[in-house]
């Protein structure tokens, strides 16, 4: 395939190039590096997609000439946005909305009549689904988010679906639930987590920690990534990527400690608006359309992370 990856320098977006490159496809990387985390990290993101072959566009979608970018391509994976649950309040929701809504209209707008493209990928999020009503959650369920950042994910989705039923846009948007692994951004719990024990240092817990995450493995969405490009479903199509690890962020803490081998230090403050009590997606939908199922459990990914952040620290102290 001839792919177009957006926000290939980020966390998720690096992973699904490097694996399209493996499997041989071209692919266009796109990425304006915001500065929401350390840009060093995408730097080093997109130096490894640019040495696994891939064509590296540094620009902003907002902006950006789209014709050009688009010319040849018949997949379209739009991971580019603004993502946190917790800072999406103030100020700060300016940047949500025109990174999250404004660029995915954008980009389905330069898609119309685009005849030779396949499929456009939008990556979703289990924040459109707020305190669910019932567990595990199917996708046609009320969706009430309750975090600025859930609203702007939800208000792109449904951009995905206006473009497919008066376009004809082929778009497929896939719902991620807390996506951890290698390269997970800076700002998420695990490796937060990681750093901490490893350096000794008191972890921050917000709330009483017994919120629990349907954790997935970022290999596991890569695939659906994948199996959502090549595989024959119904455009306008929504499905749950859970990987199927219920489990509180107490326990994940525990399972750290016994990875690092010393209970970590914890500190447990208020829990953060925006943050859901709960996520656990139902993935009949997704077995059955796609036969995807998720590979990795979570004590072996968090095994893995531990590891990736172990050696990342080691390689800079040395
Ligand atoms: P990330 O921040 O690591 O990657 C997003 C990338 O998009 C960044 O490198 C950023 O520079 C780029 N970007 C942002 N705005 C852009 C613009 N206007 N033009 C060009 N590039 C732009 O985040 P991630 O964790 O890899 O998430 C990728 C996508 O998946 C996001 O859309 C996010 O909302 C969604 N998602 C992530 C998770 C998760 O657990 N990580 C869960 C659900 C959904
Ligand atoms: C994650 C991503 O950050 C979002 O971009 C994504 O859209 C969302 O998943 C999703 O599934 O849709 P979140 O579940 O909040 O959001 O992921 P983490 O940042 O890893 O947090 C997991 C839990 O750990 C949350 O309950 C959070 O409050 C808690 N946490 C996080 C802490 O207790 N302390 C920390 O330092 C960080």
């Amino acid at each position: 395939m001839d792919a177009l990856v957006t926000g290939a320098a980020g966390f998720i977006g690096s992973h699904l190039t490097l694996r399209l490159r493996e499997a041989g496809h071209r692919v266009i990387a796109v990425d304006c590096f915001s500065d929401y985390y350390d840009v060093a990290l995408k730097r080093a993101n997109a130096d490894a997609v640019v040495r696994a072959g891939a064509t590296l566009i540094e620009t902003d979608l907002r902006d950006a000439h789209l014709e050009p970018i688009l010319e040849g391509v018949d997949v379209v994976f739009h991971l580019a946005g603004q993502p946190g649950v917790r800072s999406s309040w103030g100020s700060e929701f300016a940047t949500y909305t025109r990174n999250n809504i404004e660029v995915t209209q954008r980009l389905l707008e330069a898609c119309r009549g685009r005849t030779s493209l396949r499929r456009f990928v939008y990556a979703s999020s289990s924040s459109v689904y707020g305190n669910a009503e019932s567990y595990p959650t199917p996708e046609h369920i009320r969706l009430q988010p309750v975090s600025p950042y859930g609203v702007t994910k939800l208000a792109a989705e449904h951009l995905c679906s206006l473009y497919t039923l008066n376009f004809d846009v082929p778009t497929v948007s896939l719902r991620y639930f807390t996506v951890y692994g290698p390269g997970q951004r800076p700002d998420m719990a695990f490796t937060r987590f990681i750093r901490a024990a490893l350096q000794r240092q008191e972890v921050t817990v917000y709330g009483s920690g017994e919120q629990v995450r349907d954790f997935t493995y970022v290999d596991d969405v890569v695939e659906a990534n994948l199996l959502a490009a090549t595989r024959d479903v119904p455009a306008g199509q929504i499905l749950n990527v859970a990987g199927g690890s219920h489990s509180s962020v107490n326990e994940v803490l525990e399972n750290l400690g016994e990875l690092s081998g010393a209970p970590l230090l914890t500190r447990y403050e208020a829990g953060a608006a925006g943050d859901v009590m709960r996520t656990g997606g139902d993935t009949t939908a997704i077995r059955s359309l796609l036969e995807w199922s998720p590979s990795v459990s979570l004590r072996e990914g968090l095994a893995r992370q531990f590891d990736w952040v172990a050696n990342q620290l080691s390689s800079v102290t040395n």
